[in-house]
C-alpha cells in the first residue's frame, strides 16, 4: 500500500478541506498513520471499524479473515463523535497543524477498552503500566475509514535514513539481498549484539536490516540521535556491504506477543525474510515490545503459532558472552567449562555511566562509549527533580524552600522552585481543583521540570499531586532527562487539619470550598515515592536533610553536612 494520493487528487483534497473538522494528531497517532501512509501496515488502508475492531481483539484477524494482531484505531474526543457521521470526510493533522491526509469517514465507534487491553497486554491489570498507560490516553470513541494522504509525516532529522517500505524493498532488490534479516531494536548496538548478528546472518545466508525504533524515545532509552550516532559508528565493523541501515517510525504499545506479530508483519512489508528473535532481551523483535522476561517465551510462542500467517522465517538467536582467554565473543551454549566469560547487563552498564566510570573496551565499540558518556554524564553532573507530593498544609513548601537553599549553597546547578501556590499563580492561573484541571496542573509541571532538568538544572515541585497517574506520567516525563525523586511528604490529615494555616480545612468542612483534597476530594498515596516525610515530628531542616542523604546516596550530590 502507499496511500499518498496523485498531484490531482491532492489539490482537490486540499480544497474541499476548507469546510472539513480536523483532528490534531499526537506522537504517537502520527506514528500510526505514517506506517499506514507508506505501507508498512499492508493491507490496512486506514482505521479499523466496529467490525474489525471486535474481530481483531477476539481472532486476531480482520472481519473479512485476514490475519492482522493488533486494533490499529483513531481516538477522537466525544464532541467530534458527536458532529461525524458516514461520509464525511476530516484533515488529519500534525501537531504543526499541517494536513497530512483526508480520512473518509464510514463511522464513529465506541470500542470495547477492555476487549482492546485484554487483547494488547494479556491482562487487563491496571498495574501493569502499558495497560494503565494505554487506558489513561485512551478515548472511548474512534472513527473508521480509508486514509488518503497528501505527504507523510515530516520529518528533519535522518531523512535519507528513512526509507519507505517500498524503497527499502527496491533497495534490496538493486542490491541482490534475497534474504533480509531483520534485527529491530530500540538499544545501542555493543559487541554482543553485533556479534549476534554476524553469526545469525552467517547460519541463515542473509542479510541484515538494522532497524531501530525510532517512534517515541522509551523511557530509560538513549534518545534516538544518540543511538543513531551509536549505530552509524557500528556499520564499518560489519563486513563490507552485509548490513543497512533504517530508521522505523514505530511507538511501540508495550504489549507482549500481539505487538511482536504486529512487528513482524511491519518488517516483512519493509523487505524482511527472516526476523531474529531471542530469549535474553540482547536484542532482536521481543527487545522492542518491552515484554518482561515471562511474557518473552509466550512471545515467542504466538510467533510460531502464527509462522504461516506472518510468511517470515524467525531465526532464533543465542546469547552471546565474552570469553576472557579467547578475546572473542561466543555463544553462551559454546563456552568450555573452564572457559572466564565476561557480562554485563544493560543496568550494570547504565550504573557505570551515572557512577561516571568507563564501559570496558571488550563490552563495547570505543566511539559507542564516546557518545554514551557524553549523552549520559555521571550523575554528580546530571539535572534532576524533587516531586514533592502531600496533602495542603503537610509541610510541602516549607522543605521545598530549605531544599532549595541547601542546594543552592551546595552550588553548581541552577535551581527552581515550581510551588503548588507559585505555578498556580503563574502557570495554571485558569485551571479550578477538578480532576481534570489537577491532572492538566501537574502536567505542565511535569513539562517544566523535564526542560529544566534536561538542561542540567534542579527543579523542586511542591504541588498536591492527588493522583497516581499522572504522578507516574510525570516521572516519566523526568526520567529520560536526569534524575527524579519522588517525596511523600505524608503528614496525617489531622495535623495539616490541626495546622489549617490558610484557614481552608475549615471552610472545607463547612463546604464553602468544594472538592477540597483529603476532604471532600481523593489523595492517592504513592506507593512508588523514593523519600517519605511525616512532619507532624520533624522540623522542615530535617525533613530537607531526608532528601539530601536520598541524593547524595544516588549520586547526585555530595553527602550534605550534618550538623
Ligand atoms: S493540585 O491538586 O496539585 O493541582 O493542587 P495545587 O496546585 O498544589 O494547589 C493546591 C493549593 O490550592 C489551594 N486550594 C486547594 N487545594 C486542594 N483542594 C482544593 N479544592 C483547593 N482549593 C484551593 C490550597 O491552598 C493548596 O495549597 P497548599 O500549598 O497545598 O496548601
Amino acid at each position: 500500500m502507499d496511500l499518498v494520493v496523485g498531484q490531482e487528487r491532492a489539490a482537490e483534497i486540499r480544497e474541499q478541506s476548507r469546510d472539513w473538522l480536523s483532528v490534531d494528531l499526537g506522537p504517537r497517532q502520527l506514528c500510526d498513520l505514517e506506517l499506514l501512509i507508506n505501507g508498512a501496515y499492508s493491507p490496512l488502508d486506514g482505521y479499523l471499524g466496529a467490525a474489525d475492531h471486535r474481530s481483531v481483539c477476539s481472532e486476531m484477524r480482520l472481519a473479512d479473515g485476514t490475519f492482522w494482531p493488533v486494533p490499529v484505531v483513531l481516538n477522537i474526543p466525544d464532541e467530534l463523535a458527536d458532529s461525524l457521521a458516514s461520509g464525511d470526510s476530516v484533515a488529519l493533522r500534525d501537531g504543526e497543524g499541517v494536513m497530512i491526509a483526508a480520512l473518509n469517514v464510514d463511522e464513529c465507534f465506541q470500542r470495547d477498552l477492555d476487549a482492546e487491553v485484554a487483547a494488547i497486554f494479556g491482562t487487563a491489570d491496571k498495574s501493569h503500566p502499558g495497560v494503565a498507560q494505554f487506558l489513561h490516553r485512551t478515548r472511548r470513541w474512534a472513527v473508521a475509514g480509508r486514509v488518503e494522504a497528501l505527504q507523510l509525516p515530516v520529518h528533519f532529522d535522518y531523512p535519507e535514513l528513512r526509507r519507505t517500505p517500498a524503497d527499502l524493498r527496491r533497495l534490496f532488490s538493486s542490491l541482490g539481498w534475497r534474504k533480509v534479516l531483520t534485527f529491530q531494536t530500540h538499544r545501542t548496538i555493543h559487541r554482543a549484539q553485533h556479534a549476534m548478528m554476524e553469526e545469525a546472518a552467517r547460519d541463515s545466508g542473509a542479510n541484515v536490516l538494522i532497524h531501530p525504533v525510532v517512534g517515541l524515545d522509551q523511557p530509560g532509552d538513549a534518545d534516538h540521535y544518540t543511538r543513531i550516532r551509536c549505530y552509524e559508528a557500528v556499520l564499518p565493523e560489519f563486513p563490507e556491504s552485509m548490513v543497512c541501515l533504517n530508521l522505523l517510525p514505530l511507538a511501540m504499545r508495550g504489549g507482549g506477543g500481539r505487538e511482536a506479530l504486529l512487528h513482524a508483519i511491519v518488517n516483512k512489508n519493509y523487505g524482511a525474510t527472516h526476523l531474529m528473535v531471542d530469549f535474553d532481551g540482547t536484542g532482536a523483535v521481543l527487545d522492542t515490545i518491552g515484554a518482561p522476561a515471562y511474557q518473552q517465551e509466550e512471545a515467542l510462542q504466538i510467533i510460531s503459532d502464527h509462522a504461516s500467517d506472518l510468511g517470515v522465517e524467525m531465526v532464533t538467536t543465542r546469547e552471546m558472552v565474552y570469553l576472557e582467554d579467547r578475546k572473542q565473543f561466543l555463544a553462551s551454549t559454546d563456552v568450555p567449562p573452564d572457559g572466564h566469560v565476561l557480562r554485563l547487563t544493560s543496568d550494570e552498564v547504565r550504573q557505570r555511566l551515572d557512577d561516571g566510570r568507563e564501559i570496558p573496551g571488550w563490552y563495547t565499540f570505543e566511539e559507542v562509549s564516546r557518545e554514551l558518556e557524553h549523552r549520559h554524564p555521571a550523575r554528580r553532573e546530571q539535572g534532576f527533580t524533587v516531586f514533592l507530593s502531600g496533602l495542603s498544609g503537610s509541610g510541602k513548601s516549607t522543605i521545598a524552600n530549605v531544599l532549595r537553599v541547601k542546594l543552592l549553597e551546595l552550588g553548581g546547578r541552577g535551581v527552581t522552585l515550581l510551588d503548588g501556590d507559585l505555578v498556580r499563580a503563574n502557570l495554571s492561573s485558569e485551571l479550578g481543583f477538578s480532576k481534570e484541571h489537577r491532572d492538566l496542573n501537574i502536567r505542565r509541571i511535569g513539562f517544566v521540570a523535564s526542560e529544566i532538568t534536561r538542561a542540567g538544572g534542579v527543579a523542586i515541585c511542591a504541588p498536591i499531586a492527588p493522583y497516581d497517574v499522572v504522578r507516574r506520567e510525570v516521572r516519566e516525563m523526568v526520567r529520560p532527562c536526569g534524575g527524579f525523586v519522588l517525596v511523600h511528604v505524608a503528614t496525617p490529615l489531622e495535623v495539616c487539619e490541626a495546622r489549617d494555616r490558610k484557614g481552608m480545612y475549615a471552610k472545607a468542612r463547612a463546604g464553602i470550598i468544594k472538592e477540597f483534597t483529603g476532604i471532600s476530594d481523593p489523595y492517592e498515596v504513592p506507593e512508588d515515592a523514593d523519600v517519605v516525610i511525616d512532619t507532624s515530628d520533624l522540623a522542615p531542616v530535617a525533613a530537607a536533610n531526608e532528601i539530601l542523604l536520598f541524593l547524595a546516596r544516588k549520586g547526585y550530590i555530595s553527602a550534605p553536612d550534618v550538623d
